[in-house]
């Protein structure tokens, strides 16, 4: 493919029909797999086996790196930094500089890799940091900043460092 800087390009990937919409400051290498209308920010870097679904948008200098799933109409907001092992369901929402961690006892060249779940609706706030191993459950919503240390039941409101559970999440 060829780039100009500063420019967006249409380019045909695995497993869509080429409408995967990729700034050309954005860095693809590895197994990438995008769905139908995936746009990928400026600075962004994905690197690894990794599958995004259709509609999902990741924004600028995030971090995909190893084997990564993300569904469907997902949105990573800026410097989110997504490392191997996550799988992020459907309608999941990533705030700005998410940091997820997969190594509890780094650096342990996978002894203790444990990686963290997002499922279908969860929220996730900016600034937020996931620890190893950890699930956020169904349409489970994280507070901007929370430090989450153990999973989050489905449908419900977490904040704090740690999070602690704090009610039901709600959506405006
Ligand atoms: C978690 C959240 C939904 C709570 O909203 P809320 O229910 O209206 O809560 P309130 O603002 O009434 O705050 C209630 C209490 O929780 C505290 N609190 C609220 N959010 C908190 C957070 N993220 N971390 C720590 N404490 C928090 C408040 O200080 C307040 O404490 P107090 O009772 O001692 O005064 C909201 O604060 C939040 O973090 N939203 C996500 C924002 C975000 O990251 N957006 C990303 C895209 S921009």
């Amino acid at each position: 493919m060829e780039y100009t800087s500063g420019h967006w390009s249409l380019d045909i990937y695995p497993g869509n029909d080429g409408t995967a919409l990729v700034h050309n400051t954005a860095i693809l290498v590895g197994d990438i797999t995008l769905g139908k209308n995936v746009t990928i920010h400026p600075y962004a870097q994905l690197v690894g086996v990794i599958t995004i679904g259709d509609n999902t948008v990741i924004g600028s200098h995030c971090n995909i790196l190893g084997d990564v799933i993300i569904g469907a109409n997902v949105k990573t907001q800026s410097n989110a930094f997504i490392p191997g092992g996550t799988i992020i369901g459907d309608n999941v929402f990533i705030g700005p500089s998410v940091t997820i961690l997969n190594d509890k006892f780094p650096p342990s060249e996978g002894k203790s890799w444990m990686p963290v779940i997002i499922k279908d609706g969860a929220t996730v706030g900016g600034g937020v940091t996931i620890l190893p191993g950890v699930t956020v459950y169904e349409n489970a919503s994280i507070g901007g900043g929370s430090v989450v240390t153990k999973s989050i039941p489905q449908g419900s409101l977490a904040y704090g460092n740690p999070a602690q559970i704090k009610g039901m999440a709600e959506r405006a």
